[in-house]
């Protein structure tokens, strides 16, 4: 533990646990974008897949306990993500001093401060899509369990569409530094591999996106209703 302790201590522990903490968030966000693609399946099949993942587990844990479990390591991690970054930030603003910075620094700093800002708008947006697709309060027409509904009636609003188009392009640019600084991190900068680096976070955070965007899209052209 004290080990631990020591080793968060360091820029090189608080990077680490950025990479893990930051890991769990991009597993989970692949899982969600892939369950989204679901709602194509129907109402019937959407709704019992959103039915099972508050169920799932159960009788052998309590009916919403893994639900409450994968809740909680979420919230660890977005806790531990952004308490890590601002952190790293503050360190590296301190070591910076004041005034004077190297051009070669410059595009670093302008990836850091997009991810920042980033980090941020994904943030308020993660709170007003719970608001919206969960518990109801920011969705005008909002059924309990009725997941299939609320998903139509909320996308059918243009507004609400490209607020979510604008969020998840921030997430999928947000995605992309992080899936590349994550391997260099983890010490996968090998040369041989370096120049995988990048295309492979663009197509991670490229399929993502689309993933992500054609469900509400669908719902406003009419396709799904
Ligand atoms: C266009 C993009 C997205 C759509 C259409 C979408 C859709 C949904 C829907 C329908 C639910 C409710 C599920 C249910 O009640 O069973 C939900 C829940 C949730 N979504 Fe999304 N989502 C999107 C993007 C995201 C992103 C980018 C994140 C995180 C960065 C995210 C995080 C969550 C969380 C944390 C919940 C609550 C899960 C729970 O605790 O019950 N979503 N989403």
């Amino acid at each position: 533990m004290r080990r631990v302790a020591a080793l968060y201590q360091t820029t090189v522990g608080k990077k680490v646990l950025m990479a893990v903490s930051g890991l769990i968030l991009f597993l989970f966000v692949i899982g969600h974008m892939l369950g989204n693609l679901k709602v194509f399946e129907g109402p019937q099949a959407f709704n019992e897949y959103a039915e099972f993942l508050r169920t799932v587990g159960y009788p052998l844990v309590p009916e919403y306990g893994l639900l409450w479990l994968i809740r909680l390591v979420l919230l660890g991690a977005v806790g531990v993500h952004v308490a890590a970054a601002w952190q790293l930030w503050r360190r590296s603003r301190t070591a910076r001093g004041s005034g004077y910075r190297k051009e070669s620094n410059l595009s670093f700093s302008y990836a850091s401060r997009t991810m920042r800002w980033g980090g941020v708008l994904i943030l308020l947006f993660v709170v007003y899509h719970i608001l919206h697709m969960t518990t109801g309060q920011a969705h005008p027409d909002f059924v309990y369990g009725d997941v299939y509904r609320n998903f139509i009636l909320g996308f059918s609003n243009p507004l609400v569409v490209g607020f979510y188009v604008l969020a998840q392009a921030a997430l999928c640019a947000h995605l992309y530094h992080g899936v590349w600084s994550m391997v260099q991190t983890v010490g996968a900068s090998h040369p041989k591999y370096d120049r995988w680096r990048r295309p492979v976070a663009g197509v991670f955070a490229g399929g993502l996106f689309v993933g992500f965007i054609i469900p509400p899209l669908a719902v406003l052209l009419g396709i799904l209703s």
